[in-house]
């Protein structure tokens, strides 16, 4: 059985580029409405404008996952536009990885602000009018590296860790109000994130259409069944 998400009002953070620019076609494509929020406006709205000139709804709106009055601001601007939201995706993130000793302090704490509290911003926005309705389902996005540990960025891997132990407390929080949550742990996937591999080497890996793929299955099973998570992989992927 198959959940209809036409109708449904998504915000996906990171919309700009990657995994959450494939998530917001492939919602698009289901028939949801697509809240789109990133940094980038530009790139918001060529995404905005490719999604309306084939017949869906698009809504990009201009926002830092880092600072609450944005993430407030957005999940205002959704309600305003759609009336209601039903999915929230929390996707932005940045990779700060390398030796510890040699790391930028002021990027890790910019990496901690964009990971986790951006999550835990989003996820307050929305919840006030998911529970009124008792209705919703909030997807984060963390990491193969937020169930392993991953030598080459153990701040990354920590801010990966954070969000599955968020989701994981936030899904027996909140599900008296049939409010869903899934943790996504993806592996290397071909995006602006991993641009430091080579060519060859990102030719193996995931595509973000595989992995928006996934969270549409999710997102389309009934209110009775909740996916408590997703892990997926390229097959050539060793670790
Ligand atoms: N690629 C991989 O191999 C991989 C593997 C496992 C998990 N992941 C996870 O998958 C998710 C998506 O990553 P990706 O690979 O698609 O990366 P990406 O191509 O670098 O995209 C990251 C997105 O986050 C947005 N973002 C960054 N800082 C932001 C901020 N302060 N406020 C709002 N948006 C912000 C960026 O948009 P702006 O710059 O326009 O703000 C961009 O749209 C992340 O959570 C990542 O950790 C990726």
């Amino acid at each position: 059985m198959i959940v209809n998400l036409k109708g449904k009002t998504a915000i996906v953070t990171g919309a700009s580029q990657g995994i959450g620019r494939a998530v917001s076609l492939a919602l698009s494509n289901k028939g949801a409405n697509v809240v789109l929020a990133s940094r980038n406006e530009e790139k918001l709205l060529t995404l905005q404008h490719e999604i309306t000139k084939g017949g869906g709804n698009a809504l990009g709106v201009k926002s830092d996952v880092r600072l609450v009055e944005d993430c407030k601001r957005l999940a205002q601007q959704a309600l305003d536009v759609y009336g209601q939201i039903d999915i929230l995706i929390n996707n932005a993130a940045v990779r700060v990885v390398g030796p510890i000793d040699t790391s930028n302090p002021e990027e890790v704490t910019e990496m901690v602000r964009v990971n986790i509290l951006g999550v835990y911003y989003c996820t307050h926005a929305v919840l006030p009018s998911m529970k009124a309705r008792s209705t919703g389902h909030i997807i984060n996005i963390s990491s193969g590296v937020g169930k392993k540990y991953f030598p080459q960025g153990p701040m990354y891997c920590a801010t990966k860790f954070a969000v599955r132990a968020f989701s994981e407390s936030l899904r027996k929080q909140i599900q008296k109000w049939k409010i869903r949550v899934t943790t996504v742990y993806p592996g290397r996937t071909d995006t602006q994130m991993v641009a430091e591999f080579s060519p060859e080497e990102r030719e193996k890996f995931l595509r973000p259409e595989h992995v928006a793929g996934a969270i549409v299955h999710a997102l389309q099973y009934p209110e009775a069944v909740s996916m408590n998570e997703i892990s997926i992989r390229s097959t050539w992927q060793e670790e």
